[in-house]
């Protein structure tokens, strides 16, 4: 029966959103692989939920390195032979502070943070996504949600931040590229803003709470077999690109 239930894994998920998105996965009844960068910090995060007794085990994940990425699904494969789920949550804020707009302008942000940027909000999405799909595909099963921003919307597009928006742009479309080509596939790709969340990223002055923010990426995270996909969503709303 343990075979059978579905599993999921969490990108950056030792703190802030995905550390919440791990925890209210497991509190659904999904295995939850809880992935960190510094295996410390998942060690200490996935104990704290086991500790609530959630059914949570940490691996090292470092999104931007490819051998990493691969020990994770060589992990998958052997330990589960299925993966349901994969929610890309690790993300970078490098040109600025979110409540200092003024200080993040496109004039002075550093090339370096744009391409850094793209190498951890967008290309490891990019190749997670690749990895995963063979693996789901497998049951004809699988959800994909990549935490995007509405600082990514076009429609909306301002100054400041323009690393930053430029990934989580770049993420969008990737969403809809995917989930264009998974079409038919049951394995459904959605985008996910989850609001101004007070975390390290969004900072003290955040309105939201995680365990708020994160109900709409458990929603997309378990959409049932004829839900959306290639959308952009809030709260289980759909938001304009
Ligand atoms: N908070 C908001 O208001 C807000 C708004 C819109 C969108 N988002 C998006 O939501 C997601 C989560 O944000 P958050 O607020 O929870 O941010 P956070 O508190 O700064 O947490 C970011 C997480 O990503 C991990 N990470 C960063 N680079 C990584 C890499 N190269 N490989 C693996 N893990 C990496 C961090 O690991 P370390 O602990 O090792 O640094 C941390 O676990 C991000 O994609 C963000 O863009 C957040």
């Amino acid at each position: 029966m343990n075979q059978l239930r579905r599993v999921a894994v969490v990108t950056g998920a030792n703190r802030g959103l995905g550390f919440e998105t791990a925890r209210q996965m497991a509190q659904l009844g999904y295995r939850v692989l809880l992935t960190s960068r510094d295996g410390i910090k998942g060690k200490a995060a996935a104990d704290k939920l086991q500790s609530e007794g959630l059914e949570v085990r940490c691996r090292p994940l470092e999104v931007t390195r490819e051998e990493s990425r691969k020990r994770l699904l060589d992990y998958v494969e052997h330990e589960y032979g299925r993966l349901d789920v994969l929610i890309n949550n690790a993300g970078v804020l490098l040109d600025g502070q979110s409540d200092q707009p003024q200080k993040a302008s496109f004039f002075d942000v550093d090339l370096e943070a744009v391409q850094q940027s793209m190498e951890t909000n967008l290309y490891g999405p990019y190749r997670l996504v690749q990895l995963v799909v063979p693996l789901m595909r497998r049951n004809s099963y699988g959800r994909i949600v990549n935490l995007s921003s509405t600082l990514g919307q076009l429609s909306e597009m301002r100054g400041s931040f323009p690393a930053y928006r430029l990934s989580k742009t770049a993420l969008n479309a990737l969403t809809r590229i995917a989930a264009a080509e998974l079409k038919g596939e049951n394995i459904l790709v959605n985008a996910c803003s989850p609001g101004w969340v007070r975390t390290a990223m969004g900072g003290p002055s955040a309105p939201r709470e995680p365990a708020e923010a994160v109900r709409g990426v458990t929603w997309l995270a378990t959409l049932q077999d004829d839900g959306p996909s290639g959308g952009f969503f809030q709260d289980r709303m759909s938001i304009p690109w």
